[in-house]
């Protein structure tokens, strides 16, 4: 068994998987109490949470699963791309325990743990018969959005990425001015469902350019004028449904355009799209809607192995260990996204 840790940013996630990828458990605990009162993640008030929280989630998702830790051949832990403070306390954890048992561990890259998401399996879920590699991966969370050919475990090609936000990022910060709530892109997406799609016009940033990136900063500006405009409160709660769905079309739009633009200059048929804005309603029906049409298969896998999770990171570290990699005591868990080791050129 593998066990997976996940502390990047603000949920502490445990999981535990058999050498065949299937998930035996995985626990996680979410710390938007603790974020709300701020509106926003607090780094600080995240590594706190994750260092009260991990061991005592460590042993619940081990019993859970009804193992004991002589059955833990090896661990994965994100070490890269996030937090800082939170990345160390899941490093840390990592280190002393793979040392106190003699086991074998290793860091993992966040993005690839999301990338690889379709690929779990439990008593509900498997991936769609005809996903397999290589295939187009859109990573789409609250810190990056990042479209990957996925040609094997452990190598993957980065075809775009956003240049400046990403889209989760451009939904929480829309929720911010519309006073939804955070985490906001849930809020938009229930509002958006009331609301309709063309009632205002926001950009689509490089729909039309040849590259496959991303742009969202711009379509946030507009997103704030938009309410500006609406100057009396009547008048903006009266318009928030639209203005919602008018929002969310457009980051939908163009994340869909962008992998059609893929699959097309790629010739590939299995997709997924992971990160926690797939859980999109209407990026969901867009996307299904146009592999349908062009004949693919696209692999959504649940919200549990969608939004940031254990498991994930579990599966890019058992095949990575299968491989025969392993790090060492002296790995330093990294803020940044995109590092070679792991992204072919
Ligand atoms: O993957 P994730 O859990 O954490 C990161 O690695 O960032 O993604 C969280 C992001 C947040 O920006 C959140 O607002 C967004 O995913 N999100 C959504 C929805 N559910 C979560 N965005 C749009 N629609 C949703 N239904
Ligand atoms: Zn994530």
């Amino acid at each position: 068994m593998i066990l997976g840790i996940e502390t990047s940013c603000d949920d502490t996630s445990v999981a535990v998987l058999s050498l065949q990828g299937e998930v035996k458990a995985l626990l996680s605990a979410n710390q938007d109490t603790a974020h709300r009162p701020f509106g926003g993640v607090v780094p600080e008030v995240a590594s706190r949470q994750h260092t009260e929280t991990l061991l005592p989630l460590i042993d619940q998702t081990l019993n859970q699963a009804r193992i004991e830790w002589p059955q833990v051949t090896g661990l994965a832990v994100t070490s890269r791309p996030g937090l800082i403070g939170s990345l160390l306390v899941g490093v840390v954890t990592a280190k002393a325990l793979a040392l106190a048992r003699k086991i074998p561990f290793i860091g993992v890259n966040h993005i690839e743990g999301h990338l690889l998401a379709p690929l779990l399996k439990d008593e509900t879920y498997s991936p769609p018969a005809n996903f397999t590699f290589p295939y187009l991966g859109l990573a789409v969370s609250g810190g990056h959005t990042h479209l990957f050919l996925c040609e094997k475990p452990g190598r993957y090609h980065l075809l775009g990425r956003t240049v400046d936000d990403a889209a989760g990022e451009a939904f929480d910060k829309f929720a911010k001015m519309l006073k939804l709530g955070f985490p906001g892109g849930v809020e938009v997406d229930r509002l958006a469902i009331q609301g309709s799609p063309s009632a205002f016009s926001f950009p689509r940033a490089l729909i039309h350019d040849d590259t496959l990136n991303f742009s969202f900063s711009g379509l946030k500006t507009a997103g704030l004028r938009a309410i500006e405009s609406l100057s009396d409160p009547s008048q903006l709660e009266a318009r928030k449904a639209d203005l919602a769905a008018s929002y969310q079309e457009a980051i939908v739009e163009v994340l869909v355009e962008k992998l059609k633009k893929a699959a097309h200059q790629t010739g590939l048929k299995s997709w997924t799209i992971t990160g926690g804005v797939s859980a999109n309603s209407g990026l969901r029906a867009r996307a299904s809607e146009v592999a349908q049409r062009a004949g693919a298969t696209l692999a959504l896998p649940p919200l549990r192995y969608c939004t940031d999770n254990a498991a994930m990171i579990a599966l890019a570290g058992l095949y990575r260990l299968q491989n025969h990699e392993s790090s060492r005591q002296d790995l330093s868990p990294s803020a940044h996204a995109l590092a070679t080791d792991w992204i072919t050129p």
